[in-house]
């Protein structure tokens, strides 16, 4: 049973009133009054980055049109009117999900959490017939289970629209129409939208993968770093599942990497625009280029990663731009005046074989020296204990972690 006391007629910093009707009694009548939402008033945003890509997800998000942007924990702060935000939703390659801070408040108790979730007006962003789920963080309070603190927030919603409408909205922790974060450090809560509606790293054009296969934003972030001009053909001889030869193409095509998602969670925003989200969408439609075939090619020795990395391709390369072979790297003739951007394996004894990853990173290291005159190299080790085997003078070494793991990309220029 749902209490008036839920819906206190007080609430701060009132800028438009709206009135209810519950719609189970003609004697009870709710007044809501709503705020506008922090993002409203600020037009801030927090965009959730791996920290150690920030610097160049900062200059990536800046080139896009965000202002303002302050490095944090995890992140970035940057503030955009909402077609920057649309147009950083589909086309950042390295940031994971921006968030939109309704409002922010301190919670001591879950109870107080539920009361406080349910003054919010959930009709904003929600019917009844939407799905949404609830992502939560907790460090350092008095409430100490992330779950639980979801739980609550998810009661808050549904009880929210079971008084308003007499139905509720379904969860659907997939893909639902709703993501709404929940962050709780030292007892002060942060409730946002998910506006990209799950993380942006997931392209969808990765249909299968194999084994350790490279995370979307890394890849992207890898190809950044390297300085790849977009001219001098790629290939990537360890090409896995084709990651880093989407990333490629994607880049030199100037293609949204957001290209593929069905929908974002900025357009369950009460002031979303579809005018402005139209016309963002086609500037960046036009603004596509058609590559040759031989500027993104790759191989891998595996037939079944072979497979895999041509059927993601295909996912958006349909004219088949990209090369794929099946190839053993020590097969291969000569790789000259290429740009050589790869991840050999790692980590684990290599299958099939008596070698092991030291003598493999030495052959590796003799056919960048012999058969690669002309080429710049940017090899990614998932292991930096094998940059020593390789053998050759690196022009830098950067550092990117991968999965928990202190992985480096090293340059080599090959003359
Ligand atoms: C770490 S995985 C690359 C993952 C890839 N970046 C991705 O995102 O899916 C290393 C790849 O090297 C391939 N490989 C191992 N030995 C090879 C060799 N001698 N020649 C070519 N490919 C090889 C494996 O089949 C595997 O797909």
């Amino acid at each position: 049973m749902l209490l008036r006391s839920h819906f206190p007629p007080k609430y701060t910093n009132c800028e438009t009133k709206r009135q209810f009707t519950w719609p189970f009694t003609t004697e009870v009548r709710l007044m809501f009054v709503h705020t506008m939402y922090i993002y409203q008033k600020t037009n801030r945003y927090f965009a959730q980055v791996a920290d150690d890509i920030k610097e160049i997800a900062a200059a990536e998000i800046q080139d896009l049109g965000a202002t303002e942007v302050r490095l944090a924990y995890r992140g970035l702060y940057f503030e955009a009117s909402p077609d920057v935000l649309y147009c950083l939703n589909l086309r950042s390659a390295l940031v994971h999900r921006i968030l939109a801070p309704l409002l922010t408040f301190d919670c001591h108790s879950d109870r107080y959490l539920y009361k406080t979730a349910a003054k919010i007006q959930w009709s904003d962003f929600l019917t009844p017939d939407h799905t949404f789920a609830v992502f939560a963080t907790v460090s350092n309070s008095t409430i100490r289970h992330s779950k639980f603190a979801a739980l609550r927030l998810k009661d808050a919603i549904v009880d929210y629209f079971r008084a308003t409408t007499g139905k509720r909205p379904s969860i659907e922790t997939q893909s639902p129409d709703l993501w709404i974060n929940l962050r709780i450090h030292n007892n002060r809560a942060t409730l946002s939208i998910d506006t990209s509606s799950g993380s942006l790293h997931r392209r969808r054009y990765r249909l299968q993968t194999v084994e350790a296969p490279m995370i979307e934003t890394l890849a992207a972030a890898i190809l950044k770093a390297a300085e790849w001009d977009c001219h001098q053909p790629l290939y990537d001889p360890f090409c896995g599942s084709g990651t880093l030869l989407c990333e490629a193409y994607l880049q030199a095509t100037q293609t949204p990497p957001g290209m593929l998602r069905s929908h974002f969670g900025f357009e369950r925003l009460p002031d979303f625009d579809l005018r402005q989200w139209e016309q963002v969408k086609q500037a960046c439609s036009q603004n596509t280029i058609t590559i040759s075939k031989n500027l993104v090619a790759g191989s891998d020795i595996s037939k079944t990663a072979v497979a895999a990395a041509r059927r993601n391709a295909n996912t958006f390369d349909q004219h088949g731009n990209i090369t794929i072979h099946q190839r053993d790297i020590f097969q291969i003739d000569k790789l000259e005046q290429k740009f050589i951007l790869c991840n050999p394996p790692y980590g684990v004894r290599l299958k099939n074989s008596q070698e092991d990853l030291a003598t493999f990173y030495k052959r590796l290291g003799d056919f960048l020296k012999q058969r690669c005159r002309g080429s710049t190299a940017c090899i990614y080790f998932g292991d930096r204990q094998y940059i020593k085997h390789i053998g050759l003078r690196s022009s830098w070494k950067k550092p990117f972690s991968n999965g928990g793991l202190d992985g480096r990309l090293v340059k080599y220029v090959l003359y």
